[in-house]
């Protein structure tokens, strides 16, 4: 058996075009183009590209983007102060701080200053509180869970009482992405660096989600028949033929994995594009609760 592709970035260009849509309008109706604000602190070069990367998909679909750089030694009141005249300006819809901040820094007390209707991330703890409860909505869902929860549904996903396995427990991925699939009903098991048989426990899963940061570490013998595997890992591996040195490879060995899975996800062009695009799609939304205030 031969997986279908899902293709992340296909996905994301349909969405890219449809947010150039609801912007223009909204410049139209309401004279209020979405602004992003991004703060990046110190030089974290993988930091720099992704909020690069960002802010040109802001530019591209017609949403304003301010950034802000604070240099590595940069105060915990500088970090709070910056983001709370980000707060206070109303050009600005949403506000993206990058993570991970320097040590010396409390991300929590920065995460927690982000006003919640500009948390376009959905890290205020506000957001994720109520993401983790029945029957509360966060005003924004995570963008990379987010992605990985659209092309779950592109694949043709049934969520109602499927075994969804998840690899990872962070606070940007793993966690919340756990918490979108039970509340589309899957019986879900997170998995971590302390889990017993983990090849075993991935074998049940009718949908692995696999992030964990390690290359290719899901092998082809741990997916069950027929699974949909959507791969959020980005790992760099020495490769002496490719023009930089090094390739871009995922948590699961693609080659091993697409002759056994339903459908997968590819490294590059899988989650990546998704990502960037639910960000952008929640700076609209922060838009439109600005909107919906003024009215
Ligand atoms: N670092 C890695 N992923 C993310 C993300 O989605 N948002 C922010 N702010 N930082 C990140």
């Amino acid at each position: 058996m031969t997986a279908a592709i899902i293709d992340g970035a296909a996905v994301a260009a349909r969405l890219r075009s449809e947010i150039t849509r609801e912007v223009e309008q909204m410049v139209a109706a309401h004279g209020v183009r979405p602004g992003l604000a991004t703060v990046l602190v110190g030089d974290n070069p993988a930091s720099q590209t992704y909020v690069r990367m960002k802010r040109k998909a802001c530019e591209e679909v017609g949403i304003q983007s301010f950034g802000h750089e604070l240099p590595a030694d940069a105060s915990q009141e500088e970090v709070e102060g910056l983001v709370r005249s980000l707060n206070a300006d109303p050009a600005i819809h949403g506000i993206l701080v990058q993570l991970p901040l320097p040590g010396h820094l409390n991300e929590e007390a920065i995460l927690n200053a982000i006003s919640i209707e500009k948390d376009v991330d959905g890290f205020h703890p506000v957001n994720i509180g109520r993401l983790a409860m029945k029957g509360r909505e966060p005003l924004f869902i995570p963008c990379t869970p987010h992605g990985v929860i659209v092309l779950l549904e592109e694949a043709g996903a049934k969520f109602e009482g499927a075994n969804a396995v998840v690899l990872g427990r962070s606070n940007i991925v793993g966690m919340p992405a756990a918490m979108l699939l039970v509340h589309r009903n899957a019986t879900v098991t997170i998995c971590h660096s302390r889990t017993k048989d983990l090849p075993e426990v991935c074998r049940r899963a009718d949908i692995l989600v696999a992030a964990v940061g390690r290359a290719e570490m899901v092998r082809g013998d741990w997916i069950k028949p027929g699974a949909i595997v959507i791969d959020v890992g980005t790992n760099r591996v020495d490769d002496p033929a490719a023009k930089r040195g090094y390739r871009l490879v995922g948590d699961v060995a693609f080659d091993e994995a697409k002759e056994v899975a339903g459908a997968i996800t590819p490294v590059p062009g899988g989650v990546g594009p998704m990502t960037i695009a639910m960000l952008l799609k929640n700076t609209l939304r922060g838009a439109e609760l600005a909107v919906s205030q003024l009215a």
